[in-house]
């Protein structure tokens, strides 16, 4: 079965990122809703892609020099706020699982003690998550913090030694982008035991050449289409 993953909830059709982008990756019946998760100045943890607040929303400079506060100021796209971490579960609320992709250095203990919280407390299971970065780093101090949750690595290209890097952080999945993806890549994954999930496909043939690859799980602003 391909997995479909709303991708920064359904950035297709709402505001990357958003409530109502993950609401309507909700209502899209995606298996996962894949987010970006960054850290503010006072220290909490809030979906956003860049590092910067300059694209997406109607203000300026870096996301690490904002309070929650001067955050919530700001317009993410129809009037949405940037959400935290806390928010966007809530907000899902066990109707998809959730993809959280770390973008900023040193996250990984926040986020651990965020969903330790809702598995403990709200009902969710560890099951529902599936943690992934490109810094790799960051995935082996998740998983020195626990072996209980998925981890999936993310390349662009195709490193030489990739696979030494994935079975140290005892990945679940490798996220490649579709630039690269060939055949010999899925089946290498696949023969290591590991998921294969491909960002980003909007376009309809490319879904198709994906799928024929034999990926398990595709990234689309456009989860229907998958
Ligand atoms: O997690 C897959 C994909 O989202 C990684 O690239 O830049 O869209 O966060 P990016
Ligand atoms: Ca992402």
């Amino acid at each position: 079965m391909m997995l479909r993953f709303g991708h920064r909830g359904a950035a297709g059709y709402e505001p990357e990122n958003t409530l109502r982008s993950f609401k309507k990756a909700v209502e899209l019946n995606v298996d996962w809703i894949e987010l970006d998760a960054q850290i503010c100045k006072t220290g909490e943890v809030i979906v956003l892609h860049d590092t910067k607040v300059d694209r997406t929303t109607n203000g300026t400079g870096y996301v690490e020099d904002k309070t929650l506060a001067e955050l919530r100021t700001l317009d993410a796209g129809k009037g949405e706020k940037i959400p935290t971490l806390e928010e966007a579960l809530d907000t899902i609320a066990r109707k998809a699982k959730v993809n959280i992709e770390i973008k900023r250095e040193g996250a990984a203990g926040k986020v651990f003690e965020i969903i330790n919280r809702y598995v403990r407390d709200k009902g969710w299971q560890w099951d529902d998550f599936l943690i992934s970065s490109f810094n790799h780093y960051e995935l082996l101090d998740f998983r020195r913090l626990t072996d209980k949750v998925k981890l999936g690595a993310v390349i662009a290209g195709i490193p030489i030694g990739y696979a030494e890097c994935v079975e140290r952080i005892r990945a679940y999945s490798l996220h490649p982008s579709k630039e690269f993806l060939n055949q010999a890549l899925v089946d290498d994954a696949h023969k290591r035991g590991m998921k294969v999930f491909v960002y980003t496909l909007n376009e309809t043939d490319d879904i198709e050449k994906v799928k024929k690859l034999g990926a398990d799980g595709i990234f689309s602003n456009f989860p229907d289409r998958i």
